[in-house]
């Protein structure tokens, strides 16, 4: 039943090749949306009423002015299932239509998100692997397009470790609260990969010298400020290589960065104490939403749309790299060598 679910999709997905960008995008949510309804039990990301919690991998809640979609497999640490990627975009579509000003994304449990699921890549269809990857890049570019176009402040509220995809996308994320228990961590390396998200752009643009300007130094972690131990590494060149440098150490080398590092980089607005996370960061969100709504959309609207065509091409370029990554010899290894630790093949 999947299968030809899937395929239905796939091939519906190239019928769209002729109808304008956002028609096509439209369309085919909704699609995906109906085939979910037919095939499975229902979607458990469709938008809650006030204060109303679903169940399932990924819950979606709307109150207080504030859409939060919330990763729900803690035994997991979150990872993302194929299925919740296309339980996200549909809770995005429906978030940017509702009266919410900000719409959050956050984990439940000990992770923020583990990224990808990588039992993702074991559910290979009759067609072969390459089918398999095609589908994937394709399901990918939606997904990261979804937040390039998402319309309303975007917030993540990182309540512990982050890898993968949700690292990854964080900048097309408008604020950036992270426990000071989270740490922030891209394995491309490892697994044979490369970076997704808009991350090969957004990050060599963000990291790096924001902290010059940003660092309150000699500030303790938990209180809001960002440490830095790199100042005195940055001298002597120029800035726009030491930025590289730094989000080379991460998507490249797979460096993983602390929240404090992560804020000193600029990936991160402001770390929290993680006794008074939640606390604080709902406290500042509920304020944000009394400012006049349109004028937020507005400002956002005004600081994002200059980018977006070139995020758009960054997205399809990641997407085409990685279909050729996930059919490597070099990331199949990865994935077995993960799944086999855990005696899941
Ligand atoms: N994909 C699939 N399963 C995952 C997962 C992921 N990304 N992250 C965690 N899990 C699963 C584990 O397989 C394990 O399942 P099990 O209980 O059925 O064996 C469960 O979640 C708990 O994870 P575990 O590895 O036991 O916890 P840990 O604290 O030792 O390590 C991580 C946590 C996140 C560091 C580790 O699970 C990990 O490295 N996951 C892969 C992360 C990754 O590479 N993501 C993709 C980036 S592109």
């Amino acid at each position: 039943m999947m299968d030809l679910v899937n395929k239905a999709k796939w091939d519906a997905w190239s019928a769209l090749g002729s109808l304008p960008k956002e028609t096509a995008r439209e369309n085919y949510v909704d699609l995906v949306s109906s085939l979910s309804a037919a095939s499975e039990p229902p979607s458990p990301a469709k938008p809650a009423a006030d204060g109303e919690q679903a169940g399932g991998d990924l819950v979606v809640t709307s109150e207080n002015h504030i859409t939060t979609i919330t990763f729900n497999r803690p035994a997991k640490k979150n990872a993302i299932t194929t299925q919740m990627y296309q339980d996200i975009m549909l809770a995005l579509q429906a978030a940017s239509k509702d009266d919410s000003v900000l719409t959050v994304l956050t984990g439940n449990g000990e992770y923020y998100c583990s990224g990808n699921d990588l039992t993702n890549f074991t559910d290979i269809p009759p067609e072969g692997p390459e089918e398999k990857a095609r589908t994937n890049a394709i399901l990918l570019r939606e997904f990261v397009d979804c937040f390039i176009d998402f319309p309303k402040p975007l917030v993540a509220v990182v309540n512990g470790p982050a890898v993968g995809i949700s690292v990854t996308l964080l900048g097309l994320f408008d604020l950036v609260y992270a426990s000071d228990r989270a740490t922030f961590h891209t394995p491309f390396g490892p697994l044979g990969l490369s970076p997704e998200g808009c991350s090969s752009y957004t990050f060599p643009k963000m990291m790096g010298p924001s902290k010059l300007s940003r660092t309150k130094v000699g500030s303790r972690a938990g209180e809001g400020g960002c440490q830095s131990q790199a100042t005195v590494s940055l001298q002597g060149r120029g800035l726009g290589q030491l930025v590289f440098l730094k989000a080379a150490e991460m998507l490249i080398f797979g460096r993983k960065l602390t929240a404090q590092e992560a804020c000193a980089q600029g990936l991160v607005t402001e770390v929290f104490p993680d006794s008074t996370f939640q606390k604080e960061v709902w406290t500042r969100l509920r304020a944000y939403t009394k400012l006049p709504p349109n004028a937020v959309r507005t400002s956002r609207e005004v600081m994002r749309s200059k980018g977006r065509e070139r995020l758009h091409a960054v997205n399809a370029e990641e997407c085409g790299a990685l279909q050729q990554r996930w059919l490597s010899e070099e990331c199949t290894s990865a994935v077995v060598r993960f799944l086999s630790r855990r005696g899941k093949l």
